[in-house]
């Protein structure tokens, strides 16, 4: 049965018979070298992917055939690999990277997959099996291929009890009861062949609200089990602390960083993990953040705080990621306060902390302005948050591809060194000279068949994969690789499915919260709407908070005459934000606050247009009901039948969201509904 458990790993025969044949020519024999655990999966993964793909088993050997050889390896590790002379070729590329190419070994036709590292040769390994995949031509390769930012890391918001954190796809994939005996549960491995597919080297395995005893010795033993697993991928374990462990554990009566007592729990504690996991990547660290301890609860900042773990992990060549998304009810607009906290601490942290920044100032919005940390940090190490699971676009039940939003946040212009000063180069390192950047994004998946819980929710995981590694690649090429692979090479499917995903997420601001709206969510749960004011709560987490919305208009002020957060924006971007005729509409209400009646570049009204939006969001999912009508036959019938049922349950939000915020704003501009709009229903 089609159940999307294989993800974009399914290696079904190929059905273009004469490529399939210059295919098998080509990749007759492997020869791979026993050796290193990595390169091992690597190898395994090719056999299991080409005798897959082509439909025949590929046989392994030590020693070139006579034609068709795929050679893989480091020049440590092959004998024919070294024989090349790529030493100065791989070293650009590192130990990462990869040169996947054809050429000859003697006299013999050779596909190469080499690297400097074992990680680079399992990289490569993917990489020609997404170009078979996806049907590619293979006979002259020349490709060379690294990583553009090094810690490329995923996070599972996964408690202890299994219950998982914004996860929508079942529970968490981790056996607490059953490890560390039984690690080979074949989801494991299988999860980390997914990951590594995509070039992904790190998870955070636990919440980062965190349960102290994850640095139990009980704990501590099954996460290596688990990292036994994952480190035959090259993917490191994270683990999320709790700042307060010092104390929780009832050892000490503070958790001060500048108190030596703390600071030699910590050191304790580092040993006493990395006997259980010598090659831990590190602590992951939401620290005075809705309601978790951290440093500030003793007088301290971040800096103090993070500089005491930095310190513990160092001598086993830990990092800390130490996260950026904090705010408190007490100040004025929280849309300032990352900023406001971490940029006077700006070179205060150690070499080994990388600090952690969600892609927006507020929460994984539907729409964010990017953060105003990047390009503000110039001194410290930095890395950006996504989410991947749909906390703020419906949960497992709506079809959203992340890739445009995750483009848009890295093709965002910071001017931070003039212009050009993107995102995606910042995290690059191409701006600042940073010692080390990352990527990471919050993922869902969980004990769901399929993992993720609707089929799409797939795509983002590998939209986010494939842009870690390379900021550059397009969220429209992304996709295309993702149905191609997931569901099929015929182009009547891609063609509408292609772009059904490329407005699916702007389908969801559209309906939710469109020209710069932002976070109109019930409190809680963050899945349907409640626009309106609620005095029983905490004023920031009230949609009125976000939006303030009332006779005379809509929007927050964000310029000089109201919170003035725009000033953490360098001048071009300030200036673009800041100004009524040049900012861009999607984010106008993020800034603004406008009459009902301000004039829009269509010559609507604000109220009329916001409407319309609202409407076209409902349209839009009309339309993907439509488009995906027309794929059936194309892909199997499990997962169609499925996709076509979330659909419909995207319908009824997307109304319900639509006639909820149309007629809340409506009770406070008093205006009718422009001409042609639907009854709500
Ligand atoms: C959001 C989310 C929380 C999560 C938090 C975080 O606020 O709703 O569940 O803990 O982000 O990123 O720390």
């Amino acid at each position: 049965a089609e159940d999307g458990y294989d993800m974009w790993l399914r290696y079904q025969p190929l059905s273009d018979s004469s490529l399939v044949k210059d295919y098998r020519k080509q990749l007759g024999t492997l020869v791979a070298p026993d050796g290193p655990a990595v390169i091992e999966s690597a190898a395994q993964e090719l056999q299991r992917g080409i005798s897959g793909l082509l439909d025949r088993p590929l046989e392994r050997s030590d020693s070139l055939a006579r034609r068709g050889s795929l050679v893989i390896g480091t020049p440590e590790t092959s004998e024919l690999i070294a024989s090349l002379g790529w030493e100065d070729r791989l070293a650009q590329q590192g130990p990462e990277g990869f040169l996947l190419e054809t050429t000859r070994i003697g006299r013999r036709d050779v596909t190469v997959i080499a690297s400097e590292g074992d990680r680079g040769v399992l990289y490569g390994a993917f990489h020609l099996l997404r170009l078979l995949q996806t049907q590619q031509a293979i006979e002259e390769l020349a490709i060379a291929e690294a990583p553009k930012v090094q810690h490329r890391v995923v996070n599972h918001w996964d408690n202890l009890n299994r219950l998982v954190e914004r996860g929508y796809a079942g529970l968490s994939l981790w056996e607490w009861g059953t490890l560390p005996e039984y690690n080979e549960n074949p989801r494991y491995r299988d999860y980390a062949r997914i990951n590594a597919s995509l070039g992904i080297n790190g998870t955070a395995i636990n919440n980062v609200n965190a349960d102290p005893r994850i640095l139990t010795d009980q704990f501590l033993e099954k996460v290596a089990a688990l990292n036994e697993v994952f480190r035959q991928y090259g993917i490191k374990t994270y683990l999320s602390i709790n700042y307060d462990s010092p104390r929780a554990f009832g050892d000490l009566d503070t958790a001060d960083p500048l108190d030596p007592r703390v600071q030699q729990w910590w050191k304790d504690k580092a040993k006493q993990i990395y006997k259980h996991i010598p090659d831990l990547g590190g602590f992951l660290v939401k620290a005075d953040s809705e309601g978790q301890p951290g440093p500030q609860g003793y007088g301290r900042n971040h800096a103090d705080g993070a500089n005491i773990l930095a310190d513990a992990v160092a001598p086993y060549g830990g990092v800390i990621f130490w996260r950026a998304f904090v705010y408190s009810p007490e100040q004025g607009d929280r849309f300032r306060e990352a900023y406001d906290e971490f940029k006077p601490l700006d070179g205060k942290f150690r070499d080994n902390v990388i600090v952690q920044i969600k892609n927006g100032p507020i929460d994984f919005q539907p729409r964010e302005p990017f953060s105003p940390l990047f390009g503000a940090l110039e001194d410290t190490n930095i890395m950006m948050e996504l989410q991947v699971t749909q906390e703020y676009f419906g949960f497992s039940n709506h079809l959203a591809y992340q890739g445009p939003l995750f483009e848009e946040v890295l093709d965002a212009d910071t001017h931070a060194k003039g212009e050009g000063s993107t995102v995606g180069k910042i995290l690059g390192g191409e701006v600042f000279e940073y010692e080390q950047t990352g990527m990471a994004a919050v993922i869902n998946p969980g004990t769901d068949r399929n993992w993720t819980g609707h089929p799409f929710v797939q795509s983002s995981w590998y939209a986010f994969g494939r842009m870690a590694w390379d900021y550059e690649l397009s969220s429209e090429a992304i996709a295309e690789e993702w149905m191609r692979m997931t569901f099929t090479n015929d182009r009547r499917f891609l063609d509408p499915i292609g772009e059904v995903m490329a407005y699916s997420r702007e389908a969801g601001v559209n309906y939710r919260n469109p020209l710069g709206l932002t976070h109109l969510f019930a409190q809680g749960h963050h899945y349907g709407p409640a626009p309106w004011y609620d005095e029983a709560e905490r004023m920031d987490w009230t949609a009125w908070y976000y939006h303030r919305a009332d006779e005379d208009g809509i929007g927050f002020d964000r310029t000089e005459s109201g919170s003035n957060a725009i000033e953490q924006y360098h001048g071009p971007v300030r200036e673009h934000f800041g100004t009524l005729d040049q900012i861009d509409e999607d984010y106008l209400l993020w800034f603004h606050h406008v009459g009902w009646d301000y004039k829009m570049n269509s010559g609507r009204t604000l109220w009329e247009e916001l409407v319309l939006k609202y409407d076209e969001g409902v349209q839009q999912v009309r339309n993907m009901q439509a488009e995906w009508e027309k794929v059936q036959g194309l892909i199997d019938r499990e997962r169609y039948e499925h996709v076509k049922a979330l659909l419909e349950v995207q319908l009824r939000d997307a109304i319900r969201w639509r006639d909820s915020c149309v007629s809340y704003f409506q009770s406070l501009s008093g205006l009718p509904l422009p001409e042609g709009s639907p009854e709500p229903e």
